[in-house]
């Protein structure tokens, strides 16, 4: 069995010192900068301001957000400490709309702290409650990755050239990625793979993340603009595409980066396997249909590039839509920690979550 260590780190909790510590992925790939809190206020900045993005990456950093608020409070009863775990929770909670894994780790904190309170602990034994239910969830989602990682490479094969969208790499996660753990431990094995990393329009997460992610470890990638994905399927260059997933249906509606959907029909139009490669803590299964709510952001990341050059008329009216949304249709299997699910999702999605199968 293949053992793939962690080359990038993209976020830490410090216990010792009670200080949350990541990349700012902004920055990436000019500068390799890290910060450091013991504010969860800082952390809401960060996932709003998208130092810290990718909805596993969202959802750990949001619990240490969680720890930090439970270890720098001054609350002296329990009453007060669970008062405050509940304002932060509303802070982290409001930072960005469609990533489920953001509102599913700050409810596992949630249930932990009422099972604190139901069994009339101290306020003491509460905070440590909430800081280690963090660490679980940071160390889950790496062994997660790693799962996804190991049963996503099964269905990679020697000499396919994957097309992957925006970035479900370790930039997105706590550890290996999702969509970029299946093609780390596909090369591990010794298969000869080659990425397409589209550009991921306007905020470049392809250009700058995933092609950063794969160059570093000497993996082969070549880059695109978003609008040549349809020539370059017509041409039978993509054997399989794979991205990642920001939440899920329970009849498997994919919401993903803006512009996924549109891939998702050019594969199904050439016959290319599409797959979605996902934490079970991206599944929100309340919802069904098209119903993931999608996050709008400021104009300005369309009007210009990075906010660095303006490419249009400024005053111009834009549409920015963060996400869309992949019909289960389109999708050939989801790939998750607890084994590949395939159609019909309607049925297959809890019973693969649930481990009936
Ligand atoms: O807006 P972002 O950069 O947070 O969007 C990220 C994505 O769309 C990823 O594909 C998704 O979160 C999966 S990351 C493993």
């Amino acid at each position: 069995m293949v053992e793939l260590k962690l080359v990038i780190k993209p976020i830490e909790f410090d216990e010792r010192r009670g200080v949350v510590r990541w990349l700012d992925v902004r920055l990436v790939p000019w500068e390799e900068v890290y910060r450091e809190t013991t504010d969860y206020n800082r952390i809401a900045k960060a996932i709003k301001d998208m130092e810290i993005r990718g909805a596993p990456a969202i959802g750990v950093a949001a619990a240490f957000g969680m720890a930090l608020a439970a270890i720098w409070s001054k609350a002296e009863t329990v009453e007060k400490l669970v008062e405050e775990l509940e304002k932060a929770k509303r802070v982290l909670e409001s930072t960005r709309p469609t990533a489920y894994n953001l509102f599913w780790a700050l409810n596992r904190i949630w249930r932990r702290v009422k099972e604190g309170v139901e069994k009339g602990v101290g306020v003491d034994e509460l905070r440590r409650m909430v800081v280690e239910e963090a660490k679980k969830i940071y160390f889950e989602d790496i062994e997660t990755n790693k799962r996804i990682g190991e049963i996503g490479a099964k269905l990679v094969e020697d000499g396919d050239t994957i097309l992957t969208h925006c970035n479900a790499g370790a930039l997105a996660t706590a550890g290996l990625g999702t969509a970029l753990a299946i093609i780390r431990y596909a090369v591990a094995e010794g298969k000869r793979i080659r990425v397409i990393a589209t550009e991921t329009r306007p905020l470049l997460q392809g250009a700058r993340l995933t092609v950063w992610e794969l160059v570093k470890e000497g993996i082969d990638v070549t880059l695109i603009t978003d609008n040549m994905v349809g020539y370059i399927m017509s041409k039978g260059i993509v054997s399989k595409v794979i991205v990642g997933a920001d939440r899920i249906t329970r009849d498997g509606y994919v919401a993903n980066k803006i512009g996924t959907y549109t891939i998702a029909v050019v594969a199904a139009r050439h016959r290319v396997p599409f797959y979605v490669a996902a934490p079970s803590s991206t599944f929100d299964l309340s919802l069904e249909g098209p119903s993931i709510p999608i996050e709008e952001r400021d104009p300005d990341e369309v009007r210009t590039v990075l906010g660095k050059l303006t490419i249009t008329v400024p005053t111009v009216k834009v549409y920015n839509p963060a996400f869309d949304i992949t019909p289960p249709d389109l999708i050939t299997a989801i790939i998750t920690e607890k084994g590949i699910i395939t159609p019909p999702y309607a049925r297959n999605i809890e019973k693969v979550l649930k481990g009936q199968e």
